[in-house]
């Protein structure tokens, strides 16, 4: 494998990223929320290799993504109601509904679970590689498992974008945190992971829609380890700092007083949905540089904001084990 990086916005980049995948290869491709690794979903030899890039466990289940609404009921037993309103309400967007799956989605992508897990991402290069493929696309967030998704090809160069045979470059991607996972396989529909769908705009429309708050872990993206830096992360809430060598990720203004070394901002706005797209961008910049620890302000638990402090308290030093 080669690990070629390119431009996604020429057309023929696209078509050879169709190419590799319709033969059983891996491309690093960007969604709306953070840049996959893909494979032709159908194909279990080039799913397993997900697998092994990605140091994942092969209980950790896998999002197919599809090119168009209608794609969804090919791969379920049941399309529940609920199914229709939330892929009407936000698909092409960043919600992955789980359901029952058929026998035409192979068992490797599912970890064995009846279940599928099924996205219509909204990027127009998602969008015209799953079109110009033909083949649903399994991807999970193009990180080695348990660290920071990406949301910049930079993220993935040294580590999966060395082992996978192209990298298809699009920039920054716009939302920065993964899709928002429901199930539909129980009575009550339940949030497994929040995300870049927030739980205010699920409600406005699906009041009845809840947070799973189940102790056995459903959703492996739920492991209380995860999201993690390289560097140790602690969350600030003002104690003292006892590495000389720290920073800061504040959410929008610096400290009056302050110990860090550096200090980046999330959104000077207070802007939430600026904040969740600079997050794992700016812990990547700052777990680059060898800080004793990264200390991370707490934002507001609203709107995205939950989604952001899910990923903090996954990723805090002191929540680790
Ligand atoms: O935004 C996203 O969702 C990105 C982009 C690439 O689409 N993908 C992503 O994939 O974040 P991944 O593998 O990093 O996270 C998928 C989450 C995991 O927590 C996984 O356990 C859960 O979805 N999941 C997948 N299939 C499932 C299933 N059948 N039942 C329950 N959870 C499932
Ligand atoms: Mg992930």
């Amino acid at each position: 494998m080669m690990g070629k990086v390119v431009s996604a916005y020429l057309k023929k980049n696209v078509k050879m990223a169709a190419e590799i995948l319709k033969k059983g290869g891996l491309v690093v491709f960007p969604t709306e929320t953070v840049y996959g690794l893909g494979a032709n979903a159908l194909d279990p030899q080039a799913v397993s290799k997900i697998f092994d890039v990605k140091k994942r466990p092969r209980f950790d289940p896998l999002i197919v993504h599809l090119a168009r609404v209608e794609e969804a009921k090919k791969y379920v037993t049941q399309w529940p109601p609920l199914a229709e309103k939330l892929s009407q309400a936000f698909w092409p967007g960043p919600l992955t509904l789980v359901l029952y799956k058929n026998q035409i989605i192979p068992s490797i992508v599912t970890a064995g679970l009846p279940t599928v897990a099924l996205r219509v991402p909204s990027h127009p290069i998602a969008r015209s590689l799953l079109e110009e493929a033909g083949v649903p696309i399994a991807a999970p967030s193009a990180n080695p498992f348990g660290f920071l998704s990406p949301t910049q090809t930079k993220h993935v160069a040294e580590t999966i974008g060395k082992k996978v045979d192209l990298v298809l470059e699009a920039g920054p991607t716009p939302l920065g945190l993964e899709s928002t996972v429901i199930s539909l396989i129980e009575r009550k529909p339940k949030i497994l992971r929040l995300g870049s769908l927030s739980l205010e705009e699920i409600k406005k429309l699906f009041p009845e829609v809840e947070i799973a708050e189940s102790e056995q872990i459903v959703s492996p993206g739920q492991l209380r380890k995860h999201y993690a830096t390289h560097t140790p992360l602690k969350i600030f809430r003002g104690q003292a700092v006892k590495e000389k060598n720290a920073a800061l990720l504040a959410f929008s203004e610096k400290p009056k007083t302050s110990v860090f070394k550096e200090i980046k901002i999330l959104s000077p706005k207070k802007d939430l949905k600026e904040a969740a797209a600079n997050f794992f961008s700016f812990l990547y910049e700052l777990d680059q540089k060898n800080y004793q620890a990264i200390y991370v302000e707490p934002v507001p638990e609203e709107g995205l904001g939950r989604a952001i402090m899910d990923r903090i308290k996954r990723a805090s030093y002191e929540e680790r084990e």
